[in-house]
């Protein structure tokens, strides 16, 4: 007789509604696939009475989603509901403690508390898989846990947060401003509940956090990262970067060498041309460098209901087929502790972008202070003045640096602004080689 794995889901928002929608849709294949017949039957959300176009009526249902991980007729406990705390933290412990199989597409959960939730699933002999919670549809986390295990992996670098590619893109192609395009996403159901996750650089940091460690088998360490949002990106910025043979991603950057780890998150610019620049609006494009593969680059859907669900079906498959492994590729045990390195020289360089108050001397103050701090100059771009720089008494100065290291771009902008020769705060974009 063909085994019944049994799920319950806590979550039926934009994730869980798509993974109902798989299993109605796909039921015969998925059973193909999983040799198992997969069925849904507990659920929780906070909401009871809304539609969701499924029939739920002959379901168990929690409003209490750790009431749900406790519940003796389930198999697999599906965490799809967000948030590094309770109750989501409390749900998956508990489903763990009882034996329960868990999938979760939490990546706070994962960069808040990965480590400690692996190694509690591999004591319990459990899975803990997440497919779902990095780049959406992209099966990144397979590719590099299993695809991937006979390389060395030097270097990964991304767009993982499908709403700020998709306002980048907006913004760029359609002259939109950020404050539009954002309620835009939000409507389309990509924004997390939060959208200062996502524009803050917060969700890409979270999904780094997982990816390092899977890709170096180090723990799982978000503090290390440097995070910064696309909040501050204006139209301007988009332009001179097309005008210079860029486009403004945010990436999430992770690099690991003998003298440790490097993870950032950033706009940065791109060269036109470059693998991930031509990845545009939700869509989300990770590259990973192994030392036998080369270079891979996956590109899909990295938000969004059905890519989301389609990846949390492929970790239903895997559990009922009995394949899986240690959640970070390694033993929980074995994961190496995290080795922060030394902060060096940034090859590529940046993008400064200045409205500098239109009076003589005051480019050659700015150029001073970038000599004194040992700041090489690549190349400098006068704009022409719009109507706003001519009430205001500024001009657009644009400078393109040569490598150098992050702390001494910033000690340079503070100086020029404190020196007042600015009007506003100056903007700078890190520029990738890629
Ligand atoms: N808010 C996320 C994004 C959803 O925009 O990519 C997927 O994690």
């Amino acid at each position: 007789m063909t085994k019944t794995v049994r799920l319950g889901i806590a979550g039926l928002g934009t994730v869980g509604g798509g993974v109902l929608d798989i299993l109605a849709k796909h039921a015969a294949l998925v059973m193909a696939r999983a040799g198992a017949k997969i069925e849904v039957t507990a659920v929780s959300a906070r909401n009871k009475a809304k539609n969701r176009g499924h029939d739920l009526s002959r379901l168990t249902w929690y409003d209490d989603p750790v009431k749900l991980a406790a519940d003796a007729n389930i198999d697999v406990f599906i965490e799809l509901m967000g948030g590094d705390g309770d109750p989501a933290k409390a749900a998956v412990e508990l489903a763990i403690n009882a034996g329960k199989h868990v999938i979760t597409a939490n990546k706070a959960l994962l960069a808040h508390h990965g480590s400690a939730l692996a190694r509690l699933a591999e004591q319990k002999g459990v899975a803990l898989n997440f497919e779902a919670s990095v780049a959406g549809g992209i099966p990144i986390i397979k590719t590099i846990r299993e695809g991937l295990a006979g390389n060395r992996v030097g270097k990964l670098f991304g767009i993982m947060n499908g709403t700020c590619n998709y306002i980048l893109t907006k913004m760029a192609n359609e002259g939109r401003s950020f404050a539009d395009v954002l309620k835009e996403a939000q409507a389309l159901g990509y924004a997390e509940a939060d959208p200062t996750f996502d524009v803050g650089g917060f969700d890409t940091a979270h999904k780094l956090a997982v990816l390092t460690s899977l890709a170096f088998g180090s723990e799982v360490n978000l503090g290390a990262i440097d995070i910064e949002g696309i909040e501050a990106i204006t139209l301007e910025d988009i332009r001179n970067a097309s005008d210079l043979g860029y486009k403004i991603k945010l990436l999430g950057v992770a690099v690991a060498s003998e003298e440790g780890i490097e993870q950032r998150v950033s706009p940065t610019l791109v060269p036109k041309g470059s693998p991930v620049s031509d990845t545009d609006g939700v869509f989300n494009a990770v590259v990973v460098k192994g030392d036998f593969v080369g270079d891979l680059m996956l590109e899909g859907r990295g938000a969004g209901a059905h890519p989301t669900a389609s990846a949390v079906l492929s970790d239903i498959v895997d559990i009922a087929r009995g394949n899986f492994r240690p959640a970070f590729g390694v033993p929980a045990a074995d994961l190496r502790p995290y080795k922060a390195a030394p902060p060096k020289a940034h090859e590529g360089g940046y993008y400064v972008a200045l409205e500098l108050r239109d009076k003589p001397g005051a480019v050659a103050a700015v150029a001073r202070v970038l000599a004194e701090e040992n700041i090489s100059i690549e190349s400098i771009v006068q704009r022409g003045k719009s109507e706003k720089d001519a009430v205001r008494a500024t001009a657009p100065f644009i400078l393109i640096t040569h490598d150098t290291v992050d702390t001494a771009m910033r000690a340079a902008l503070a100086r020029i602004e404190t020196d007042g020769h600015v009007a506003s705060h100056p903007r700078m974009i890190r520029i990738e080689r890629l």
